[in-house]
């Protein structure tokens, strides 16, 4: 049976995107509907949209909505496209005053409020096209409130009779939290007392905690995530809630969309590969190093670690910091790093490749193209996450037959195995404390492997026979929106 799936996120690729998020949500929109189901897929029309990039159409009735949040009196209006690479819809709300901004996110004291605008906006956009969700799927803690508004302000409204809300954490680490002094601004009304006393208590409102009492469901981006948040180490404060939701929660681990990332049909890449190619993996990375100035003469020889990743102390970079100067004191390989975020970071790594010109490259800020080229011409790829709840990169990583290098947590736990040289099974090195030792020990293994070529090649080979498409996934999705339809309590599914 198709569904009719109502999906609000605050960034989706390619229109606007800062991490993973995005990605999620481009590809659960387009698989979703590739698999026949009617998802409407709502986000905020940021400056940072490339509207020459779309076929924008303003939607007719959706110009100049009118919506009162506590003192502010809001405009909205709708434009539709495609989203690229499928037909699936897309409906991007413009409220210039609030998304004609700098930057996608920022800490202006309005912050919520512009989320706050993109989840009644989708409510009342369903309204107006008469368009009645089966299930309102929010993610992450800038539509936090769609359940609590469905459940109050909009159930009034006959369309939204049946519909269901899940609520999916992305990262716990970010909450939304705002100033209880704004609680007007939530459009709750009389709904306010049910918002969290404690929280409003301590003169907060935590908008990723009230998505997760309301929900009907809650979901998460990987199985071992989905444990790890219902303990004090991981939860950020809202682990026993997550507990006392247990039998609501699913983990359900991300997909990869591999029209976007494979080395057969790399649209960023001049020459192709598979995992009997990999002479042509090695062409590409002669060629990086070349351009990047790096291993010239004999040094070419020598292994090459990527990174891709945003600049935060989530992804382990604390760590880095304290293994990479040394571990390239006593090893030879060289790093490829693309990265941007806290400065800290972009200045370690700027001196580092200053110390070492020849063997790091570093480039600060964004860049898809670069990003490809990291992983297709690495021989292997680190990722020593504090926490991560899903991760995509170590995922590609195994799809160029870039051997991870990953810490046992969350989505990385569940995606990368380590490889056991007796048995030859394994796609990757995992390794399990979060402490230099750690990392250091992961690097270390990662060299000594790649030193055995036949070794290497077979893991390698194992890691590139990994499928974890989205085909897949939105399965489990899918096969959970009908459990929260049947209203029967959901297994955890993988
Ligand atoms: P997170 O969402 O926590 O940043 P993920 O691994 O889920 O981590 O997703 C990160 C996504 O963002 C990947 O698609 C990755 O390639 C991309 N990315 C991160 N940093 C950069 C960068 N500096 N340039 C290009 N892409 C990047
Ligand atoms: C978050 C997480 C990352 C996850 C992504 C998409 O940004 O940090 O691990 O893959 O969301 O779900």
């Amino acid at each position: 049976m198709p569904l009719r799936v109502c999906f609000i996120a605050s960034e989706v690729a390619p229109l606007a995107k800062t991490g993973g998020l995005a990605d999620v949500a481009g590809a659960l929109g387009k698989y979703l509907h590739a698999a026949g189901h009617d998802v409407r897929v709502f986000m905020p029309l940021y400056r940072q949209v490339d509207r020459r990039a779309l076929q924008l159409f303003p939607v007719g009735f959706l110009r100049d909505i009118p919506l009162q949040l506590g003192a502010h009196t809001l405009r909205f209006s709708v434009l539709t496209a495609r989203l690229p690479g499928s037909q699936a819809m897309i409906y991007l709300i413009d409220a210039p005053a609030l998304f004609d901004r700098a930057a996608i996110y920022g800490n202006a004291p309005d912050e919520h409020l512009r989320f706050l605008l993109l989840t009644h906006a989708a409510l009342v956009s369903c309204q107006h096209m008469g368009f009645s969700p089966q299930i309102l799927h929010c993610n992450d803690w800038h539509t936090g409130m769609g359940p609590l508004l469905l459940r109050t302000v909009y159930a009034w409204d006959k369309l939204f009779q049946g519909t269901r809300s899940l609520m999916s954490i992305h990262n716990i680490a970010y909450q939304g939290v705002f100033d209880a002094g704004f609680r007007a601004d939530t459009g709750l009304g009389d709904a306010v007392p049910l918002l969290d006393a404690g929280e409003l208590a301590a003169g907060r409102i935590n908008p990723l905690r009230e998505g997760i009492a309301h929900a009907d469901h809650v979901s998460t981006v990987s199985p071992t995530y989905a444990m790890e948040i219902q303990t004090p180490a991981y939860g950020y404060g809202l682990q026993d809630l997550l507990a006392r939701r247990a039998g609501s929660l699913t983990g359900i681990l991300n997909g990869v969309d591999y029209e976007e990332w494979d080395p057969r049909q790399d649209r960023f890449l001049p020459l192709h590969f598979n995992a009997s190619q990999l002479g042509t993996k090695d062409e590409l990375k002669q060629d990086f190093l070349q351009r990047m100035n790096l291993a010239t003469g004999a040094r070419s020889r020598l292994p090459l670690l990527g990174m891709v990743s945003r600049l935060a102390s989530q992804k382990g970079f604390d760590l880095v910091m304290s293994a990479l100067p040394d571990l390239l004191r006593r090893h030879e390989f060289c790093c490829a790093v693309l990265g941007s975020g806290e400065p800290r970071y972009e200045q370690f790594f700027r001196e580092l490749a200053h110390l070492h010109p020849t063997r790091v490259h570093f480039r600060a800020g964004y860049s898809e193209e670069h990003a490809h080229w990291i992983e297709a011409a690495s021989d292997m790829f680190l990722m020593p996450s504090q926490y991560e709840p899903c991760g995509l990169n170590q995922m590609y990583s195994l799809r160029y037959g870039t051997v991870p290098i990953v810490r046992r947590t969350g989505g990385l736990a569940d995606s990368v195995q380590h490889f056991d040289p007796l048995t030859r099974r394994g796609t990757g090195v995992v390794f399990n404390d979060y402490d230099v030792g750690g990392v250091t020990w992961g690097v270390e293994t990662a060299l000594s492997w790649y030193s055995q070529k036949t070794l290497w090649r077979r893991l390698v080979q194992n890691a590139m026979a990994q499928d974890y498409s989205w085909q897949t996934q939105v399965e489990s999705y899918v096969a959970l929106y009908e459990r929260m339809l049947a209203g029967l309590p959901s297994v955890s599914a993988g």
